[in-house]
């Protein structure tokens, strides 16, 4: 395999923070670290997705972020992963540029405005306080599977008007498709492959049932009833479902999982959370960034160009680590590595993006981790967590495959 073959042939760069094993390991701290002091801007020259630029601050992150037109989402993937020349094309808005970028995704944003969150609130919070009070207290389960993967997915059933009986194969159709790390392997492509067909069988089937029927508030309905999204052929119109699926799956996931680790680790921040529930909105910002759900995003230049004394050519990858930007000594502070309830700034965390590709989904996913706090601090519950988390090995998706986890009263 290409992959093995690098490894023996070529040193590793201690600066190639693509590695899936740092992230497995929750090592990725001090090769962050020394890159954000020394190279903030810096080129590994291959990896097993072939050369990119690391950008590791906050600060240049931003500049990318605000320059659309000369760091492209469509020229080649919106990940670190190269678009494959015999890929299924299925575009979706978060990699294509301007303007179609801006008409597409102007059809799904009025499913997550104020108002919209405020009319999902009340089923989003049943749902939840169901699956909390169904966990066993004081014997132990995983976090991940009972209440991460639960609640995620009911999230998105109900963004979705899903058919509620089905609604695990939302998140299995997700898993598959989200994992950048298959695209190394012909035989997971494939398989990948059918599991997207699979999903494009289903929701024409749902599409069938909605279009000929009075438009309803679910994301689907709003998307056949729109101009921009009717029009497009059928494989942009999957492309774009898809991503509100996957773009909502293991984002949240992670976020709720990395919530109960993240409040043992720190356990006098956990003491003036349960004492006082005015400080979850900025423990949930504070979460998304201290998780980062999204390692990194990627662009390509358009046009020769430098950033922070850096020259970049036309063609080139540039992988924007948002996990280390949140970790920015120089906007966080010396003690940025902590979870802090009450960080003034939380909220300044790139976690979303910045700029026109910003998270679309950013309010339904606060929504959903405040309500889980929420309903967690009503039954005075605490997550204790018993055992080493088992992490996903992966440099795009940064979370939890389990974490074992015991439940008591404070
Ligand atoms: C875009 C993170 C939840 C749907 C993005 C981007 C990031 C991100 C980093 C790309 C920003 C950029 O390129 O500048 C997250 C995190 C989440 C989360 C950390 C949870 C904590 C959600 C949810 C949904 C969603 C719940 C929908 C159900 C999307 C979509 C885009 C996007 C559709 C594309 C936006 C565009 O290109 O204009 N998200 N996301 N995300 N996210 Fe999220």
């Amino acid at each position: 395999m290409a992959t093995l073959a690098r490894e023996v042939t070529q040193p590793v760069d201690p600066f190639d923070v693509s590695r899936p094993d740092i992230y497995r390991d929750d090592t990725w701290h001090e090769p962050f670290r020394r890159l954000r002091a020394e190279a903030p801007v810096h080129k590994v020259a291959d990896s097993d997705f072939g050369p990119y630029w690391s950008v590791s601050t906050y600060k240049p992150i931003v500049e990318v972020e605000s320059l659309p037109d000369l760091y492209s989402s469509e020229a080649n993937g919106f990940t670190i992963s190269p678009i494959a020349s015999d890929e299924v094309r299925m575009p979706m808005f978060i990699g294509r540029d301007r303007p179609i970028h801006t008409a597409q995704r102007r059809t799904v944003a009025p499913a997550f405005t104020p108002s919209e969150m405020v009319r999902l609130t009340k089923n989003i919070r049943d749902r939840s306080a169901e699956v909390l009070d169904t966990l066993p207290w004081n014997t132990g389960f995983d976090w991940v599977e009972r209440v991460s993967i639960e609640l995620t997915t009911q999230m998105l059933a109900i963004l979705f008007d899903f058919p509620w009986e089905d609604r695990a194969k939302l998140t299995m159709w997700s898993d598959w498709m989200g994992d950048i790390e298959l695209a190394k392997s012909e035989e997971l492509r494939q398989q990948r492959l059918e599991k997207i067909y699979e999903c494009g069988a289903y929701f024409q089937k749902l599409w069938a049932a909605k279009a000929g029927a009075a438009p309803t508030p679910d994301l689907i309905s709003m998307m056949i009833h729109s101009d921009a999204m009717s029009h497009m052929e059928p494989n942009e119109f999957m492309g774009n479902l898809i991503l509100l699926i996957v773009g909502g799956n293991d984002t949240t996931r992670n976020t709720m999982s990395g919530l109960v680790y993240a409040l043992d680790q720190f356990p006098a921040e956990r003491a003036k959370l349960e004492a006082d529930s005015a400080l979850i909105p900025n423990a949930v910002s504070e979460i998304i960034r201290w998780q980062t759900p999204l390692a990194h995003m990627a662009r390509t230049a358009q046009q020769d160009t430098e950033l922070m004394g850096q020259q970049i050519a036309a063609g080139d990858k540039v992988v924007m680590w948002y996990i280390s930007a949140n970790r920015d000594e120089s906007v966080f502070g010396p003690n940025a590595d902590d979870y802090q309830v009450d960080r003034p700034n939380a909220r300044r965390h790139l976690a979303f993006g910045h700029g026109i590709h910003r998270c679309v989904g950013a309010r339904l996913a606060e929504l959903q981790v405040a309500i889980l706090l929420e309903e967690m601090a009503k039954r005075r519950m605490r997550v204790n967590v018993t055992g080493a988390p088992d992490r996903v090995a992966a440099c795009f998706v940064h979370g939890y495959r389990h974490l074992p986890v015991e439940i008591s009263r404070y």
